[in-house]
């Protein structure tokens, strides 16, 4: 049962009391929306540890509990009986869809996957060696050059087809990037295959020889997209939320979001795990590295593990380590020494006192890399991957955040610790 409010006690005794609202579920929160009109002071809390910046009905997460919920299902019952395209309409819809909704989803994304030709263009501008990520984030946001037919974020129709978009062109666009990397030719995706396997195509495929699509890859990107689809208000989320928050141009929001998501604390992480595990090398080196994670003078993180909200187990590193398992053994990679690594390291880690205190627990991208290495995905692609799959949460969180009716530019205030004011000193006098 939740209190009603907070009662405020501020130094000169004065009171005030703050509203509390109760979620469906999880914790309550204070409004503190009135506090700077009638206290002067703001809250401070870098990085939002404890703030909640919107309500949302999309996805729910217990960090103590290891809970992850989108539209109320759980991620374990999702990622056992559903499809990305069907957990995808979930998300963008609140609701699972009936056959017929599905059919006509899967078909509307099927015929939206061809980028505009001029786009192409871009690939032809970029180096061959240019990183995936940049390649990814700087075509999305040329979208807001191309689609100027439907940019009336009050229009439903609008904020359907920008979803369409973005969920059935990324592939494409992420596709077209590895290939500029690979140096070979761009393959255009097909509307006879299935989303995954459409992409495997458009990633492997070349002209030279018939592509035979394998299935126990597709179903394994397919699940990987599960559960890389949303998060809660993580971090490249929120710039989704705050750079549309102004009214921005939905693709344009994308793009920040996707340059947010490439940062090595967010999802630049499973391309940073692989690189730490190639690093660490055999499992006599493990001690060492868990000495270095532990040590406040050296910047070394154990990348893959800890989180800001998990401080259990990350319910989708436990289907995922599940998952590399049976997914080694079916592609006969069962020699793979970096799965063996990393399982070792997970070992070692968790019995240590300093990540068992700081309650540090493998997140989802401690094992992913191992999956999409053994599809024959490079490392530089590994958060492409992870945005391809989160594209379709952060369409959700920015139709959700555009569709409110109370809904405000997003500018939070600061502590400010410069300089009180001074006066201009002519440059011959300094
Ligand atoms: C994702 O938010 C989301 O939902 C993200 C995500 C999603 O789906 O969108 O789940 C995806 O981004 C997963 C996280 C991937 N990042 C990594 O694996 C990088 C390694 N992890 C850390 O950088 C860190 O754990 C974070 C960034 C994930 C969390 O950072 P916080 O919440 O700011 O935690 P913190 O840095 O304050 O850490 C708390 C303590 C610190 O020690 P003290 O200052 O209290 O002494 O734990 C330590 C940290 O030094 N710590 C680690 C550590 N992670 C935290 N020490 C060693 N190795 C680590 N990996």
């Amino acid at each position: 049962m939740s209190q009603d409010a907070f009662r405020l006690l501020n130094p000169d005794g004065k009171e005030m009391d703050l509203p509390v609202r109760s979620g469906t579920i999880g914790p309550d929160v204070i409004d503190i929306a009135r506090l700077y009109r009638e206290q002067g002071v703001f809250t401070y809390d870098p990085g939002y540890v404890s703030t909640g910046s919107c309500a949302s009905e999309i996805t729910f997460i217990d960090g103590e509990k290891g809970v992850l919920m989108y539209r109320g299902y759980p991620v374990e019952q999702l990622a056992a009986h559903s499809s990305f395209l069907e957990v995808s309409y979930l998300l963008l819809h609140g609701n699972l869809p009936t056959a017929s909704e599905l059919e006509g989803f899967d078909r509307t994304i099927r015929t939206h996957t061809m980028l505009n030709e001029g786009m192409l263009n871009f690939f032809k501008g970029f180096r061959y060696d240019a990183h995936p990520m940049a390649m990814l984030s700087a075509v999305v946001g040329s979208m807001s050059a191309y689609y100027h037919d439907s940019l009336d974020a009050s229009n439903p129709e609008h904020r359907d087809i920008f979803a369409h978009r973005i969920l059935a062109k990324l592939p494409t666009i992420a596709a077209a990037a590895y290939k500029l990397n690979k140096g070979q030719p761009f393959i255009y995706p097909r509307n006879d295959l299935s989303y995954c396997e459409n992409m495997l195509q458009m990633f492997f495929a070349v002209p030279a020889e018939p592509y035979e699509i394998d299935e126990v890859a597709a179903e394994a990107l397919d699940l990987l997209f599960i559960l890389h689809a949303d998060h809660e208000q993580n971090c490249s989320t929120s710039t989704v939320r705050m750079a549309g928050s102004s009214g921005a141009n939905p693709y344009s929001a994308i793009a920040a979001g996707i340059a947010a998501l490439w940062g090595p604390a967010h999802g630049g992480a499973n391309e940073a795990v692989l690189e730490m595990l190639e690093e660490i090398g055999d499992a006599s080196q493990i001690g060492k590295y868990v000495k270095k994670a532990i040590d406040k003078n050296d910047p070394f993180r154990l990348m893959g593990f800890g989180h800001r909200v998990y401080k259990n187990f990350d319910p989708r590193a436990t289907i995922i380590r599940d998952m590399c398992h049976k997914l080694l053994a079916k592609l006969g990679r069962q020699d793979t020494p970096i799965f063996d690594l990393a399982l070792e390291l997970e070992q070692v880690a968790l019995k240590d006192d300093y990540f068992i205190e700081k309650n540090l627990y493998p997140n989802v991208d401690f094992y992913s890399g191992i999956i999409y290495r053994a599809l024959g995905i490079p490392t530089s692609m590994f958060t492409v991957m992870f945005a391809l799959g989160r594209s379709v949460g952060w369409a959700a969180h920015w139709r959700e955040m555009i569709a409110d009716p109370k809904g405000r530019i997003s500018r939070p205030r600061q502590l400010y610790l410069g300089p009180e004011q001074r006066d201009y000193v002519p440059i011959e006098k300094r």
